[in-house]
């Protein structure tokens, strides 16, 4: 993970790299640091916490400066101090470095160059790099662009760079390698960054590097792309970026999380329009029926993802099965690829990951692709290296999304995941016509009936007020509501470190019953469509052993209210896409939870939103 932001151009340095790490800080934040140079000499400041512990650090201390690179850290090697903190600079002080990913085999070139006398500060693997880098370019005698590529060549793992002269501060040297890289180019001024989103108030022209490729970025210059394994120049594709600022700030709302969870309705409307034409029974996905035969004919369907997504995964295996009758093995990809899995060429591999870049994913396709499976992949960010990397594709269209907890991004997963379900089922002559046509009705009609619900969030405050000390909290689902009730243990967990688990409801008396009592509360997901009756029973169950039962409920239903503790009412739907309106109280009730508790909402402690480390 970590976030990296470089500025090369007329104007100060700093406020742009500042505000470029305030807008990855949700990359990682334990902590930053910013190199600048001014009067011929280096200006590092660093140090542990968040990027406004950096800024009070500065302190105004900075002399203006047309050069920078700056870093937010999420830690890999070495503990969250202000020593591994980044930039870190080379032992005879020429280079300055900073870099997302990790090099595996750092211990063995730091060996070879402490055996070289090369003295470290910090315990990270960036420092090694940096070193090693100088020191290929003080003994070869090569200029930095060519040092940068020879060290690169000698090392593993995986990585995005930064790094400059002090004594030469009119170019910046950039490297990929399985962490993202960006170079805006706006006129006489140089952005560069992990995502596009620190300089989309300069200039919309930008260049993604891709994997193996570097970059020499100088004053006066075109942008220089080569490849690091062959040093062939390339010519890079240059993108004209559609994001607008709006997207990226808060918008009024307290945190990110609010902000997303209430642009729900219309991420969903993105995440359908053009693709579900209700009216005239259509839907429309050219980028993923370019492959319809592999998907209307596959044996089976294997759905790799983490965290939420694979929460979006689950919900999807309970569509495919349910309406194309297409058995589906839902993994892990952390596990998936570590496994040696049974995968032919007749495997059609789905890979839902809302940023794109989880390392996991991105290994786990690269492995099914090379076993011969179809891959089709299911992202939010535009571009993104597990987009890149699939055969076939659909955008969620969420717009980007900032809070490190998902919200929007789960929700228009399902969207997509429900389009592409019900087209093979239709497809394969599985759906009558009639309810074709309703699924299709129902489907439109989600995002107006999140946005009723979404009209007050008192009750799900108010529920939060009450249970906000617990210290645990059980999850209870059935059918296609079981993963939505993971899904609400995970995100209570994540953003207010209250222990929270998710079980299917019928699970729940062959061993998590022993935990309640009348200190357990139990959100339990009711509504009416699915298995009903089953529930009830499974309420009555938690009712006998005193457990406190917060239930989601269809709207109106008067049976689960006389006998739950609290109800927070949802709009009916059918039970397909009940998950979709499901899940927006128990995404409220841990944000309040979180909000109560005074925990960062946005930047819950010990995560980042982008998991590029294996
Ligand atoms: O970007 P991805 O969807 O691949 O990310 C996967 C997980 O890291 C992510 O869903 C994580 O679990 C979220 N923090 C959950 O809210």
């Amino acid at each position: 993970m970590c976030g990296i932001v470089g500025y090369l151009g007329f104007r100060n340095a700093e406020p742009i790299i500042i505000k470029g790490l305030r807008r990855l800080e949700y990359r990682g934040y334990d902590s930053s640091g910013i190199a600048t140079v001014a009067n011929g000499g280096l200006q590092v400041v660093k140090c542990q916490g968040k990027v406004q512990d950096l800024v009070d650090k500065i302190d105004g201390s900075l002399a203006e400066s047309g050069i920078g690179i700056g870093h937010t850290r999420w830690a890999t090697h070495g503990v969250p101090n202000d020593v591994n903190a980044h930039p870190h600079v080379s032992a005879s002080g020429k280079l300055v470095l900073i870099h997302n990913g990790i090099i595996e085999n750092y211990a063995s070139i730091k060996e070879a160059l402490q055996s070289r006398g090369v003295e470290f500060k910090s315990d990270t693997d960036t420092e090694v790099l940096v070193n090693l880098i100088d020191d290929i370019r003080t003994v070869e005698g090569v200029n930095l662009a060519k040092a940068v590529r020879m060290a690169l060549n000698q090392v593993i793992g995986a990585y995005a760079i930064c790094v400059y002269e002090i004594d030469n501060p009119t170019k910046i040297v950039v490297a990929k390698k399985g962490s993202p890289l960006v170079v805006g180019i706006g006129e006489n001024e140089f952005f560069i960054a992990s995502d596009a989103t620190p300089f989309l108030e300069y200039t919309k022209t930008a260049i993604y590097l891709e994997d193996d490729e570097m970059a020499v970025v100088e004053l006066g210059e075109e942008v220089k792309v080569r490849s690091i394994p062959n040093n062939k120049a390339i010519n890079p594709y240059v993108h004209q970026l559609q994001m607008d600022i709006e997207a990226i700030e808060k918008g009024g709302y307290d945190h990110f999380m609010l902000k997303e969870i209430y642009e729900q309705p219309k991420s969903l409307r993105d995440a359908l329009r053009g693709r579900l034409l209700a009216d005239q029974g259509i839907i429309k996905m050219s980028g993923i029926f370019e492959y319809r035969e592999k998907l209307v004919n596959a044996d089976r369907i294997l759905i790799i993802g983490c965290g939420t997504s694979w929460h979006a995964g689950l919900v999807a295996e309970y569509l495919f099965e349910d309406l194309a009758r297409i058995p589906v093995e839902v993994e892990y990809a952390s596990e998936f690829r570590y496994r040696n899995p049974v995968i032919t060429e007749k495997d059609v591999v789905i890979a839902i990951s809302q940023s794109g870049e989880t390392a996991d994913t991105l290994a786990a396709i690269k492995l099914a692709k090379e076993r011969g499976a179809t891959i089709f992949g299911v992202c939010n960010v535009v571009g993104s290296s597990i987009a890149r990397e699939s055969d076939a594709g659909a955008y969620t269209h969420a717009g980007p999304e900032i809070g490190v907890a998902s919200t929007k991004a789960f929700t228009t997963q399902v969207a997509v995941l429900s389009l592409m379900a019900i087209q093979i089922a239709y497809e394969k002559g599985l759906l009558k016509e009639s309810y074709y046509y309703q699924l299709l009705a129902e489907l439109d009609a989600v995002p107006d009936k999140i946005e009723k619900m979404l009209e007050s969030d008192s009750k799900a405050k108010y529920i939060s007020s009450l249970f906000k000390d617990a210290p645990n909290f059980l999850y209870l689902g059935r059918g296609f509501n079981f993963p939505v009730a993971l899904e609400g243990a995970l995100k209570l967990k994540e953003i207010s470190y209250i222990h929270a688990e998710g079980y299917p409801a019928a699970e729940m008396k062959h061993g998590p019953i022993a935990l309640i009592d009348e200190n357990m509360p139990v959100v339990v997901i009711a509504p009416k469509s699915g298995q009903y009756e089953k529930i009830v029973s499974n309420i009555q169950e938690v009712k006998a052993r005193n457990g406190k039962v917060i239930a989601v409920v269809s709207k109106g239903d008067k049976e689960i209210a006389a006998m739950a503790d609290h109800v927070i009412e949802i709009e009916e739907s059918m039970e397909v896409f009940s998950p979709l309106l499901t899940t927006i109280p128990l995404q409220l009730l841990s944000y309040h939870i979180a909000v109560m508790r005074e925990c960062n909402v946005d930047q819950p402690r010990n995560l980042a939103k982008s998991v590029t480390v294996e």
